[in-house]
């Protein structure tokens, strides 16, 4: 799917003043490419990848992916869209306390998966698992990982439904070298399966891996 932002603004109120974080942002990400978008602590990357997954309404501007506006969707439809087709890491990783590691994992085969059949995604998440150094933390609950353990957990739980568009926040944040090299690598071959992938990241570790690289001034 080709994602296209159309003159995104967002304006955050603080008290009687506004926080104008996004100007007029204009862009399309081709089907089956990688865009990194870098910038500074607070220059606005998070409240974009929000956006483009339509968990964050614009203040103003449209989302597209394919012909379809996701910002005229309502919040039901959004959420059945983003099902089937989205794969989202989000910054504070989101997973489901009390679940276990497999748990999280596989919560959205249980609920529908419209490319993979469960028993596929079920043997794919034992590969990303031990792909990701989890093998053994299956049955384990979050709290008892670490930060750099929950966030392949919630890589692991982006990439098994194998989804058209993948959008991760800071996915490599907190991760020895080793693990940002393993978590690139995945990315880089769920792109080139044809996804359309948005990866937010502070770090300049991207180079090697992106097809476009998008820096957002503050
Ligand atoms: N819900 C919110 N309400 C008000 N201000 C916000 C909100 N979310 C983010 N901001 C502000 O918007 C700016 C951009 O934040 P963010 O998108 O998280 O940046 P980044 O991910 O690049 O660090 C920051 O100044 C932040 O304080
Ligand atoms: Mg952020």
């Amino acid at each position: 799917m080709e994602i296209r932002l159309e003159h995104i603004h967002k304006i955050y109120k603080r008290g009687s003043r506004q926080h104008i974080v996004l100007k007029d942002i204009n862009m399309t990400i081709p089907t089956g490419k990688l865009l990194v978008l870098e910038g500074k602590s607070g220059s606005g990357k998070s409240t974009l990848l929000n956006i483009i997954a339509g968990l964050s309404k614009p203040t103003e501007g449209m989302v597209y992916y394919d012909k379809t506006s996701i910002s005229w969707l309502d919040e039901c439809q959004k959420a059945e869209l983003r099902r089937s087709n989205v794969g989202i890491v989000t910054q504070d990783s989101g997973l489901v306390p009390y679940l276990t590691v497999s748990e999280n994992i596989n919560l959205l085969n249980d609920i529908c998966n419209k490319h993979v059949t469960k028993a596929d995604q079920l043997a794919f998440g034992e590969k990303l698992l031990e792909n990701l150094g989890l093998a053994s933390l299956k049955n384990e609950y979050p709290s008892n990982l670490s930060g750099g353990e929950i966030k392949r957990v919630a890589i692991a739980r982006a990439l098994v439904g194998k989804p058209k568009i993948l959008i991760m926040d800071e996915p490599t944040a907190n991760l020895d070298k080793d693990n940002v090299e393993k978590v690139w690598k995945l990315i880089r071959s769920h792109t080139d399966q044809g996804s359309t992938v948005i990866v937010a990241t502070h770090e300049s570790d991207a180079n090697k891996y992106a097809d476009v690289r998008v820096y957002l001034k503050m």
